[in-house]
């Protein structure tokens, strides 16, 4: 035990440029800060445009609850230093996919979070807030809308803002690659876009691998390593319990579930999961809960699906190799981003927040309405194709 306590110790200072800094203390009582959001580490508030997000330490004072702290200390400083060295690349302003870090150093916190919490102990990592940003998968369906006098698809524009989103996608993970971060969690959940510019940024780095160039590297593990660590003596003094570890072991990989799903098996590679990620968004877009009203031909409104989704695969990588992270894309008719974006935001002031934050409106008022002259072509040859095949 001593061992360890002797290297947090040393942690708790972080030499640059020949300068130390020590986390700040931050206090957050009642009405500083409003909740923006939870998942498995920790819990995020945001306050005069910052994040901060926190990993809660358990006060509990057992065995099992120190090591889950050193785990949980562990995310927060991958946290906070993949972000701090993407945002503090000179390169960063070319591929501002990542929300700015505005620690300097590990910070700790006590905060109010909710009346049944008032006190909670955390690591904590402050950040920009990214005002306007939502969940990618809660604002897919809005990629096909256009505010066109009605409500209509325009198949063009979805899929050239999908393929914006993938270029994006790939532009951060190369980025990301080029600094030896691998990020190891890219799904759904943990990918934003900022709607008014159409921008993905990519959160949530404490399952990240980082650089072995910071001497509290050497311990930051990769986490599956970390987690056979959990069963091995080493990681632990002698006198913890099989069970104990196995109660450490649960709390850190219970609730966690990669992009693949698994709770520990096989991780994907940060490419791997960006074809994850793309077969989820396409899911999306031929989801069948939308009401097309009865007029419409959902077969052919489905072939359409298909038909640009075998065009933009065609442009997606095949090998799980970062090289293959580049290749063009082509379109049809290109559109360009500002006029795309004017058709989103004209979408967003006609429906306002509901639009993207439930969906209730898409679902509801939704009616596939496709007056361009293009569509109508394309649907009478879906026709004719099928009249064919109905007659062979
Ligand atoms: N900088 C930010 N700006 C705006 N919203 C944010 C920001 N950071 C986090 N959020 C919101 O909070 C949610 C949770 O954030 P994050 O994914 O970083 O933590 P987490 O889910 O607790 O971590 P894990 O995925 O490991 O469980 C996000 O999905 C997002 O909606
Ligand atoms: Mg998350």
């Amino acid at each position: 035990m001593l061992a360890v306590e002797r290297f947090l110790d040393r942690a708790a200072v972080v030499h640059m440029n020949g300068f130390s800094f020590l986390g700040l203390k931050l206090t957050i009582a009642e009405g500083d800060a409003s909740y923006v959001g939870d998942g498995d580490d920790g819990v995020v508030l945001v306050s005069h445009g910052r994040a901060i997000k926190l990993f809660r330490m358990d006060n509990k004072g057992t065995e099992v609850s120190q090591h889950l702290n050193r785990i949980r200390k562990d995310q927060a400083y991958k946290e906070f230093k993949a972000l701090s060295l993407l945002t503090s690349h000179e390169d960063f302003l070319e591929h501002q996919h990542f929300p700015k870090i505005v620690s300097t150093e590990l910070d700790t916190c006590t905060a109010w979070i909710k009346p049944s919490e008032p006190n909670v102990d955390a690591w904590a990592v402050q950040m920009e807030y990214l005002a306007g940003a939502v969940p990618i998968g809660e604002c897919a369906r809005l990629w096909g809308l256009v505010w066109d006098e009605v409500l209509c698809f325009d198949f063009d524009r979805r899929n050239q803002n999908l393929q914006d989103i993938m270029d994006q996608l790939c532009d951060a993970v190369k980025f990301m690659g080029s600094l030896g971060i691998r990020h190891r969690d890219l799904d759904m959940c943990n990918l934003l876009v900022r709607i008014s510019d159409f921008r993905l940024f990519i959160l949530d780095f404490s399952r990240a691998v980082l650089p072995n160039n910071d001497e509290r590297f050497s311990v930051t593990d990769d986490p599956t390593k970390l987690l056979v660590d959990c069963l091995n003596t080493p990681f632990y003094p002698e006198d913890i319990s099989m069970s104990e570890r196995v109660s450490i072991q649960y709390a850190y990989t219970e609730s966690y579930r990669n992009p693949l799903g698994n709770h520990k098996e096989y991780d994907p590679s940060d490419p791997r999961s960006i074809g994850l990620v793309f077969d989820k968004l396409f899911k999306c877009h031929i989801d069948g809960d939308l009401n097309f009203g009865p007029g419409i031909d959902t077969v052919s409104f489905e072939s359409e699906n298909n038909r640009i989704r075998i065009r933009i695969e065609s442009t997606l990588p095949t090998e799980d190799s970062e090289a293959e992270q580049t290749k063009p894309a082509e379109f049809l008719r290109h559109i360009s981003k500002d006029d795309r974006l004017r058709a989103i935001n004209g979408l967003v002031a006609a429906f306002g927040n509901r639009i993207y934050s439930d969906g209730v409106i898409i679902k509801q008022n939704t009616r596939k309405i496709i007056n361009s002259a293009e569509y109508v072509h394309n649907m009478s040859r879906y026709k004719l194709n099928r009249s064919q095949t109905a007659k062979v």
